[in-house]
C-alpha cells in the first residue's frame, strides 16, 4: 500500500514537472485574457499604456520585443505578427511607422505625434518636399543624412532630435574661378549651412541666397505661409549688379528664359532653386 502511494507520488510529481516545463518551453502558448504579458491598454492607442508610447518612451528600442515577436517581427514564438496591424512592407520597420504619413515619411506627423506647421517636427518639410508654383522641390538628403532602412542598432539611433546636415543642392558653390562671369573682387561662395534648434532657423544655405550677389536670408523653420519665401527675400527682384541695372520682372525673361516668361512669370519651376543658373538658354551647373 505504500508503495502504491509512492508510485503515484511519483508519477503526478512527473506529470506536473512534464507539464510546467512543457509549459515553460511554450511559455507563449495563447494566453487569456491579453494582459498576461503586456498591460491591458498594450494595443489601445488612448491608453498611457499602448506600446507605440511605450517604445516611444524607451529610446525606440524595438531589441527588447525580437525575442517573442521573432527578428523579421512576423510573429516568432509569441505567434503574434506585428504586420497585422503595421501592413507596410517593412511592417513596424516602415519609414513612416514612427514620423510621417502614407504620403512620404516626412513629418507631419513628427516624433512628438503633432502636425501642425508651428511645431518644430513639422515645419517646412512639405513645401519642401512638394515643390512650388516657383521652386523645385528638394529631397531628404539636402538636409538629413537619410538611412537605407531601420531596425535595432541601425535606426533610429535613439536620441529623439533629427540631425540636420546639408548636403547637395544646398551647398552649391558660386562665383567659382574660371566661369564666364567670374567676378575676383568678389569671394568664391562655399555654403557651410547650419540650423539653430534653439532659434529653428537656417543659415547660409544656397537655397535662400547664400550664392554670388544673393541676400543670404535666414528663413525660420516653423513659420509657414508668412511669405518668407516671397520675390525679393532670396535675391532682389533684380539683383543690385550692373549688369541688372533698370531691368524689372517684366524683363527677367529677356535673360533668364525658358525659367521665367514674360510678365515675371516662373514657367519652369524645376529651372528654379535648382543650383543652376539658367542664363541666355544655358543651364549653367557652375557659376
Ligand atoms: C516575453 C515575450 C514577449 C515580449 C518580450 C514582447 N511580447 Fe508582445 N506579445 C507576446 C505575446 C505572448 C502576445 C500575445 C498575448 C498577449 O497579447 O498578451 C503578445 C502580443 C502583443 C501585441 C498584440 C498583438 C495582437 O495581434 O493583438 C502587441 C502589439 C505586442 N505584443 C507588441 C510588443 C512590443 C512592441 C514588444 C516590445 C516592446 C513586445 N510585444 C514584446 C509576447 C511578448
Ligand atoms: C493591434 C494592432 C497593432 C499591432 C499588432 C502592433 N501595432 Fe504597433 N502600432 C499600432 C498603432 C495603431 C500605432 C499608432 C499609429 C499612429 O499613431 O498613427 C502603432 C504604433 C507603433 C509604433 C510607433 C511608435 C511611435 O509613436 O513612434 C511602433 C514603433 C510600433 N507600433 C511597433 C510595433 C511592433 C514592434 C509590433 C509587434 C511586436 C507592433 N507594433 C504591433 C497598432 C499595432
Ligand atoms: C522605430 C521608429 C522609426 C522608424 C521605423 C524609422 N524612423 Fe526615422 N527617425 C526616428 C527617430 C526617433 C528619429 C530622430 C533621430 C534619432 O533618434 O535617430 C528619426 C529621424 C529620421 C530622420 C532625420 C535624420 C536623423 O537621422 O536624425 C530621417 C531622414 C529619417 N528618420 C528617415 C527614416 C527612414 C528613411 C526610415 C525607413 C528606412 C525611418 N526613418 C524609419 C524613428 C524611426
Ligand atoms: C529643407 C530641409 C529638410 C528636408 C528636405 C527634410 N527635412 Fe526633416 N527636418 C528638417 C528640419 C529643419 C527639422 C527640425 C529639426 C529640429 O527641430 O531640431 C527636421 C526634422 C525631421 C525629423 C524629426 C521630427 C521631430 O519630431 O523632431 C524627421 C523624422 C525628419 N526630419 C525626416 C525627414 C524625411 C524622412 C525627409 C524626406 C522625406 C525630410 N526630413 C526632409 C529639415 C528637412
Ligand atoms: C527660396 C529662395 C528664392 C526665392 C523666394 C526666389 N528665388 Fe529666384 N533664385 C533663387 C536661387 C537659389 C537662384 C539661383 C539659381 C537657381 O538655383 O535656380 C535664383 C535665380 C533666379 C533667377 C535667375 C534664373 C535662374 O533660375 O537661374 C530669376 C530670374 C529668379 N530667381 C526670379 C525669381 C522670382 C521672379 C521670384 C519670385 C517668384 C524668385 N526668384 C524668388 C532662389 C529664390
Ligand atoms: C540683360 C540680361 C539680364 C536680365 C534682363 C536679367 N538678368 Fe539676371 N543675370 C544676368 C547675368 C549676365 C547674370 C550672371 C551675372 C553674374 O553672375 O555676375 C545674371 C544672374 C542673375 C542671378 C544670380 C545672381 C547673380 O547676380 O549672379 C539672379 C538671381 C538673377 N540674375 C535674377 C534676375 C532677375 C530677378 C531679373 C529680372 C528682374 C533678371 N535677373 C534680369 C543677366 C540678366
Amino acid at each position: 500500500m505504500k508503495n502504491y502511494f509512492k508510485i503515484v507520488l511519483v508519477v503526478a510529481v512527473g506529470l506536473a514537472f512534464n507539464a510546467c516545463s512543457k509549459l515553460q518551453n511554450n511559455v507563449l502558448a495563447p494566453i487569456q485574457p491579453q494582459g498576461n504579458i503586456h498591460p491591458i491598454g498594450w494595443t489601445q492607442l488612448s491608453s498611457p499604456d499602448f506600446h507605440g508610447t511605450y517604445i516611444k518612451t524607451h529610446n525606440y528600442d524595438l531589441s527588447t520585443c525580437t525575442s517573442c515577436h521573432g527578428t523579421d517581427f512576423k510573429g516568432g514564438i509569441s505567434q503574434k505578427s506585428c504586420y497585422t496591424c503595421h501592413q507596410g512592407i517593412s511592417g513596424p520597420l516602415s519609414c513612416n511607422t514612427c514620423h510621417g504619413s502614407a504620403l512620404n515619411p516626412a513629418p507631419p506627423k513628427d516624433l512628438a505625434g503633432d502636425s501642425l506647421t508651428t511645431s518644430p517636427g513639422v515645419g517646412a518639410h512639405q513645401i519642401h518636399l512638394s515643390g512650388s508654383s516657383f521652386a523645385s522641390s528638394v529631397v531628404c538628403s539636402s538636409c538629413h543624412v537619410v538611412p537605407q532602412s531601420a531596425g535595432p542598432g541601425i535606426h533610429p539611433a535613439g536620441t529623439g532630435n533629427a540631425l540636420i546636415v546639408f548636403s547637395g543642392v544646398a551647398v552649391t558653390q558660386t562665383n567659382t574661378p574660371g566661369t564666364r562671369f567670374y567676378d575676383s573682387t568678389k569671394p568664391t561662395i562655399v555654403p557651410t549651412p547650419s540650423f539653430n534648434p534653439q532659434t529653428l532657423q537656417c543659415s547660409n544655405t544656397y537655397c535662400h541666397g547664400n550664392f554670388k550677389n544673393g541676400n543670404n536670408f535666414s528663413p525660420t523653420w516653423n513659420n509657414v505661409g508668412t511669405d518668407q519665401d516671397s520675390c525679393g527675400t532670396c535675391h532682389g527682384i533684380p539683383p543690385n549688379t550692373p549688369v541688372h541695372q533698370g531691368q524689372t520682372l517684366q524683363t527677367c525673361y529677356y535673360c533668364h528664359e525658358p525659367m521665367i516668361g514674360p510678365g515675371g512669370v516662373i514657367q519652369d519651376s524645376s529651372m528654379h532653386v535648382n543650383g543652376k543658373l539658367e542664363l541666355y538658354g544655358k543651364s549653367l551647373s557652375v557659376w
